[in-house]
């Protein structure tokens, strides 16, 4: 009696703590959240081998880095992710500067190439790099060749009229890689200048996509000329046999670190840090080639996949990721270009 009356007051006062005894359960079993920013096939092999490596179940969604930040806002307050992997560094820059990312040190730090660590450091340990790759386009050679038109090598190519509703890239609120492709403009070319040249492209732009990797896939199909992307995300359709090339700008061009936070309030922290030393070690980094990722890996211990777009024989810009991953940037550039670009007539 006297043992069923113990029993009986455990429960009652298990279920009056309401959501701590809820959440037990999850936690037990190991779980983890993960808000995915690259190509839904790379989210897809991460998940899996980081399941079938530690037993932790993982639930995944693939969103556009501007859409993960702005979630990530949204939810500030009952904050439902753990881990935020992929995507462009900016957005992950703009989340530590304003709380909703946290502090860690990875023991694999140690073994990542400076860049991925400068990454670390801008965001004051909230956020490191996990590969890089530059922003270019792809062009469908057979609809280039039907327009009359000579191979585009330049920015500048992209502005011809017969490319007239022909260009097809992402936007910059949803899309890291459109914002990318902004910042680099403003940095390359000046303010001014870049935003002219962004004015005269909406002309030749057909579509804006959600997701900043769609104008590759739509330029390999011949539905748009051209595809402003991440060169690799063009590379994957031309290694396939599909009628793109890939370019670098002759101008110059921008780049991306690809990054990765661990989410403030994440209800499964030990999970969202074991995920976080397992993604930067080069066993983890050797799943994006197989899954047609090529990006440059964070680990210097990791093979550069055979494909991956060979930045050092580029003209880069010394992208300044502090200033255009900081709030104040990002959000007045962005509501710069809805107001002078977006909101154009064509
Ligand atoms: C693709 C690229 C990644 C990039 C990502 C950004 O997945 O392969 O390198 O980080 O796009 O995605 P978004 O949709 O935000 O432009």
């Amino acid at each position: 009696m006297q043992g069923f009356q113990w029993l009986r007051t455990g429960v009652l006062a298990a279920l009056a703590s309401g959501a701590a005894f809820a959440a037990a359960p999850a936690q037990a079993q190991g779980a983890l959240v993960m808000y995915c920013g690259v190509q839904e096939e790379w989210c897809r092999a991460m998940s899996t081998a980081f399941e079938r490596d530690t037993g932790i179940k993982v639930a995944m969604t693939r969103k556009s880095a501007g859409e993960i930040y702005a979630q990530l806002k949204a939810e500030s307050s009952n904050p439902r992710g753990d881990i935020w992997w992929g995507g462009t560094g900016d957005p992950h820059l703009q989340a530590a500067e304003e709380g909703l990312t946290l502090e860690y040190e990875s023991p694999v730090n140690k073994d990542l190439h400076d860049w991925a660590l400068s990454q670390w450091k801008a965001a004051q340990k909230r956020s490191v790099g996990i590969y890089a790759g530059a922003l270019g386009f792809g062009f469908n050679t057979q609809q280039i060749k039907q327009k009359g038109l000579s191979e585009p090598k330049c920015w500048a190519d992209l502005l011809d009229p017969k490319l007239k509703d022909d260009v097809q890239v992402a936007d910059p609120n949803s899309s890291g890689t459109a914002y990318n492709l902004l910042a680099t403009v403003v940095q390359l070319m000046g303010e001014e200048k870049g935003f002219d040249y962004l004015k005269k492209l909406h002309k030749n732009v057909s579509q804006y996509t959600k997701s900043g990797a769609a104008p590759a896939k739509a330029a390999s199909l011949g539905e748009t000329a051209v595809g402003i992307v991440f060169i690799h995300d063009a590379v994957v359709f031309a290694v396939q046999g599909d009628p793109i090339k890939a370019v670098a700008p002759c101008e110059g061009t921008g780049y991306e670190i690809g990054s990765m936070s661990i989410i403030k309030g994440a209800r499964n922290l030990d999970s969202a840090r074991k995920f976080y030393d397992w993604a930067l070690t080069p066993a983890a980094q050797a799943l994006a080639a197989p899954a047609k990722s090529y990006q440059v890996p964070s680990n210097k211990n990791s093979t550069v996949p055979p494909q991956a777009p060979k930045m050092s024989e580029m003209k880069m810009i010394d992208y300044d990721f502090v200033k255009y991953g900081s709030s104040a940037e990002r959000t007045r550039l962005l509501t710069k270009w809805d107001k002078e670009v977006k909101a154009l007539p064509k």
